[in-house]
């Protein structure tokens, strides 16, 4: 019988997520190097995160943040989450993922109003994106672009209030020193 400790769904998650994003060509922003990285910041976050939280469900946050950026990035679907790590962690992945045919200025708060009908494990796998994502801008990002990633960092901060202690304390952070970029 297969086991359900944090290692096994951490590997079986990853691999599949790996597997998915380099299938898709897929690199971090601006860099050469695997889009696994992000993935793996973003379990790093989560898996602190739920260290510093009572009643955080880590195993089913760290299948979450590994393969959160799948449906948005790469040709997997709905179902095939589903059949692999269950119901629950696709919908999650799900609500993730910005609805393609939405206006772009409607995408991110169409999610965010889907994130919050989910448990706060898949807030924090939201918060944790966007931790590891406020870092230094690349080169060509005009001021304006800048300070609209800051602006929707903060939306997404104040949109998932009461989500997790200490992950909103390390985006507050993040937010401020972000500012000597702008
Ligand atoms: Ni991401």
């Amino acid at each position: 019988m297969e086991s359900n400790d944090l290692h096994t769904l951490y590997q079986k998650a990853i691999l599949f997520a790996a597997k998915k994003h380099h299938a898709a060509g897929q690199t971090l922003p601006g860099t050469e190097l695997p889009y696994l990285v992000h993935l793996s910041n973003v379990a790093m976050e989560i898996l602190i995160a739920g260290s510093n939280t009572l009643d955080f469900d880590t195993n089913f946050a760290i299948q979450v943040a590994l393969l959160h950026d799948t449906l948005e990035d790469t040709p997997t679907t709905s179902a095939e989450l589903e059949q692999t790590f269950g119901n629950k962690v696709a919908i999650a992945v799900n609500a993730l993922t910005k609805n393609g045919n939405l206006p772009k200025n409607e995408k991110m708060s169409d999610s965010l109003t889907r994130i919050r009908t989910q448990p706060k494990e898949v807030w924090a796998v939201k918060l944790a994106d966007r931790i590891t994502n406020l870092q230094k801008p690349p080169a060509h990002w005009d001021s304006v672009k800048r300070l609209k990633y800051k602006f929707e960092a903060q939306i997404i901060l104040t949109a998932l209030k009461g989500a997790n202690a200490y992950l909103e304390s390390r985006l507050a952070a993040k937010i401020i020193e972000y500012e000597q970029y702008i």
